[in-house]
């Protein structure tokens, strides 16, 4: 029996509204060509831009749509001027909303580099770059426990408050040896391998992360294990990434090294993401809307379609779906062809030995890998 995954659709703002629509477009295209499995798609308007028209960051019915969803696509969202009471940017609860309301708790960020894109990094090639930065999304930093005194109108004092749990490090740590082991291993020696990020020499919490990733490790013997200090993690990732191939580490820390990961691997145009928990996976760029650039066509849709190849490949693991492999394969494959041949690029990448082309527009990007997919 053919299954069909009923897949939520959020654009959101600026060049969400152009690259999300190309990831749909291809994600039909691999659906149409491999056949097996079927795709329905539900788009819904929300973001600071939709907040300013309707005075609502999304319609009230979307939320039961994402709790019945198999799956989630989001654009990105964040607009100037759209704030809501309390200088809160509108949409940003959306987006916390559904990595807490749908308890999000592992935020994968592949830093891959395909050939075809010049690091920026120097002396670096595809060969090296092949990590994935597993980051806890739930607690952390980021736990809604903070507060600011505000005394006879002065600013005082404020406080946010990092919480790690048992149960939070536990399901991250453990989320991340299972995906080491669905992978290669590192490029530099082959070694399936689980490296923790944290700053154990200050932190308590930090203390309990690397203690239950030592009782996890435990039962991995063919991973090898792996310690670094988050302030130390800035300069070997940009060093030597070909060390790496999982990295876990939690939210905030998180949150900057898998942006610097993007340095390595051509930008944030092309660094994809995914949000997932037991049940639900929210599937997003690593980008913002990108104001300065919306609604131009430069927008770079790769981050956006191969956050839809991950979908793809979660749906497929979920519920051992092979076409749906297959699919996420072909769309994979579609974007290395499109950046090896090289002349069809948006203007990020048209830099190093590309910089003398003449750019192309966000959907020319997706045609070409769109005509990749149907050969
Ligand atoms: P941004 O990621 O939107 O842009 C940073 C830089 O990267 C800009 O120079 C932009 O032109 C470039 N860029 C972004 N996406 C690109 C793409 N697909 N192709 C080529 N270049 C691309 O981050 P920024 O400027 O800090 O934030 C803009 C807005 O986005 C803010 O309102 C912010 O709050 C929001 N934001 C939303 C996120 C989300 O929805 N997950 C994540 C980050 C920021
Ligand atoms: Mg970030």
């Amino acid at each position: 029996m053919t299954r069909t995954y009923k897949i939520i659709v959020f654009s959101g703002d600026g060049v969400g509204k152009e690259v999300v629509p190309e990831t749909v477009k291809i994600l039909k295209s691999a659906r149409d060509v491999v056949t097996g499995f079927n795709l329905e798609f539900t788009e819904f308007p929300c973001g600071g831009k939709h907040y300013l028209e309707t005075g609502k960051e999304w319609p009230d019915e979307a939320w039961d749509a994402c709790k019945n969803s198999d799956a989630i696509l989001f654009g990105a969202i964040g607009w100037p001027g759209a704030v809501k009471s309390g200088g809160v940017l509108a949409g940003v609860d959306i987006l916390l909303g559904l990595r807490f309301g749908l308890d999000l708790y592992a935020n994968l960020r592949p830093a891959k580099l395909f050939e075809g894109i010049e690091s920026r990094v120097l002396d670096k090639s595809s060969k090296d770059v092949d990590f994935v930065v597993v980051r806890e999304n739930t607690e952390g930093l980021y736990a809604p426990i903070r507060g600011a005194l505000n005394r006879g109108g002065i600013e005082e004092l404020a406080v946010d408050v990092r919480v790690i749990t048992r149960k939070g490090a536990e399901r991250i740590i453990r989320y991340a040896f299972n995906l080491c082991m669905r992978r290669g291993g590192a490029p530099r020696d082959g070694k399936r391998r689980v490296s923790c990020v944290d700053k154990s020499n200050v932190l308590d919490g930090c203390r309990l992360f690397r203690k239950i990733y030592d009782e996890i490790a435990k039962g991995y013997e063919e991973i090898e294990r792996d310690y670094v200090y988050v302030d130390a993690m800035t300069q070997w990732m940009i060093r030597a990434p070909e060390h790496y191939d999982v990295v876990v580490t939690s939210n905030f820390q998180g949150d900057i090294i898998s942006d610097l990961s993007a340095v390595l691997i051509g930008g944030m145009g092309v660094a994809p993401s995914a949000n997932i928990g037991e049940k639900y996976g929210m599937f997003e760029p690593v980008h913002g809307s990108a104001p300065d650039i919306a609604g131009q066509q430069k927008a770079n849709p790769i981050g956006s379609i191969l956050s839809g190849k991950m979908m793809l490949e979660w749906l497929a693991l979920k519920h051992s779906d092979k076409a749906c492999k297959r699919a996420a394969q072909r769309i994979e494959e579609a974007v290395s062809k499109v950046l090896i041949e090289g002349n069809i690029r948006t203007p990020d990448l048209c830099y190093g030995k590309y910089a003398g082309l003449s750019p192309s527009k966000t959907q020319e990007v997706g045609d070409a890998i769109l005509r990749k997919i149907e050969k």
